[in-house]
């Protein structure tokens, strides 16, 4: 039996790119590995948002540098589509190098390199193709991934995802609902519908059908409890979002909606096409809403340009909109992007310091925000038990964990199931209560 292995880096579309791939390997007759030295095929499905995470897939090709024992090696993902053939330079030992435009050809790539080819590419960006596959082997059974668009076709100055992933292609609603209606058929209550820039979504046969009306429909499926969806541009973020959330509680209470700056110019500058008070609009719609949402949001720290003041706007954003959750980042330089022209580079001590400032500010707001829902009563979903806390986690509609404790410990089989949880405690990352009844 020929068995490959994969390791994920990066976000969420990632991961389910992974699900597809390990899904078309299966077909193609290859078991899952749980460790790269069982297996024959070793992919790193990676990400390349910020040097960082690059840098990570060239540290796990270096292991296996020496001594490989015949095993094959692909590079998947961002940092294929980004560098190409170069990776064959870096590390002569990789076979295949696929961007996530090329994913539909991986039967064809994996039959070439089973042939003994030693070079094999998917590196093509104006596929108007989507990866749609009915091999995808989803690896949690209750929480599903649901692709609805990929690419992005913004262009922001800072980031390689337009680059990495392609122009922007949206799949038929048809296509969606049918997917979705086979999970739910198939058990799973919560879909995570999955975009690069999820809202601009648009049926290509039907250009008035939006996000919202998807949203609306997948809602209503039959057996789904819970809908999600990332990751929302505030561009595209209109009020009709907030009243389908409105209309249906398997909306979850929660939108992710980045900001990166809270200085009009410096969102100029990044070319993210909106200002401060454009996106505080968006906020208030929100914050409207018949239901408590949760708003949590991406802030790059150190774009160029970036001055102590622009810095301060964002603080006093991030303050005023009171995020319950948010990703912080230094801005990191990025290959075939914008950003790289600009002047003023911020040095990247200041970068730290700055982003120390804001990480510091946003754990004060999450102790605050969590303090406030003390006392309340939360449907959890239970995403699992945790030996050493003896609790069992679950996971708030607005996305907040909450560790509860149960009568029957950890014999109860709660997993994949809804509770009401009273909550007793609250910490800036999670909140601790305990379990009432079945819902
Ligand atoms: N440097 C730092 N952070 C970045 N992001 C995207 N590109 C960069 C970059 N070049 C952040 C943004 C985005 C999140 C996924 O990663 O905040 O929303
Ligand atoms: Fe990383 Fe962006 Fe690619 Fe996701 S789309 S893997 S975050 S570079």
């Amino acid at each position: 039996m020929k068995r490959f292995y994969i390791e994920t880096f990066g976000c969420q579309m990632n991961a389910h790119d992974s699900e597809k791939v390990a899904g078309t390997l299966a077909a193609l007759g290859y078991e899952q590995a749980v460790s790269p030295e069982e297996a024959d095929l070793v992919l790193y499905n990676t990400c390349s948002i910020r040097d960082k995470a690059e840098q990570k897939v060239y540290s796990r090709l270096q292991q296996f540098r020496k001594g490989a024992n015949g095993k094959r090696f692909g590079v998947l993902g961002c940092v294929a589509q980004q560098e190409g053939l170069r990776i064959f330079e870096r590390a002569p030992h990789v076979s295949l190098v696929c961007g996530s435009a090329s994913y539909s050809r991986l039967p064809e790539l994996i039959s070439e390199l089973e042939k003994g080819n030693r070079r094999v590419t998917g590196l093509e960006l104006d596929s108007n193709e989507t990866f749609e596959t009915p091999y995808t082997r989803r690896d949690n059974p209750h929480r599903a991934y649901l692709t609805i668009m990929e690419g992005c076709d913004k262009s922001c100055a800072y980031c390689v995802v337009p680059y990495t992933r392609g122009p922007e292609r949206s799949r038929t609603r048809e296509s969606i609902l049918e997917e979705a209606r086979q999970l739910a058929q198939q058990g799973w209550t919560e879909i995570q519908l999955l975009g690069q820039n999820v809202n601009s979504y648009r049926d290509p046969s039907r250009s008035d059908y939006k996000f919202a009306d998807l949203l609306r429909e997948v809602a209503e499926i039959p057996g789904l409890r819970r809908v999600r969806f990332t990751t929302s541009h505030p561009r595209d973020f209109g009020p009709e979002i907030v009243e389908a959330i409105d209309a249906n509680p398997v909306l979850c209470d929660h939108v992710h909606l980045p900001v990166q700056s809270g200085s009009t110019r410096v969102l100029e500058r990044m070319q993210r096409q909106y200002t401060r008070e454009e996106y505080l609009r968006r906020i208030e719609w929100l914050r409207k809403a018949r239901r408590p949402i949760a708003i949590t949001t991406d802030v790059i720290v150190g774009f160029p340009g970036e001055t102590e003041e622009d810095f301060q706007a964002t603080l006093r954003l991030v303050e005023e909109v009171g995020y319950d959750s948010m990703f912080s980042f230094k801005y990191s330089p990025r290959p075939n992007t914008a950003a790289l022209q600009l002047d003023g580079q911020v040095p990247e001590e200041e970068k730290g310091r700055r982003l120390t400032i804001l990480q510091e500010l946003q754990r004060s707001i999450q102790i605050r925000r969590n303090a406030e829902l003390v006392g309340t009563v939360q449907e959890a979903a239970v995403e699992g038990y945790n030996q050493a806390t003896g609790q069992w986690i679950g996971r708030t509609s607005q996305n907040r964990i909450l560790n509860f404790t149960h009568p029957g410990g950890a014999g109860a089989d709660l997993t994949g199931k809804y509770l009401r949880v009273r909550v007793t405690r609250a910490g800036p990352n999670s909140l601790a209560g305990e379990s009432l009844d079945l819902v």
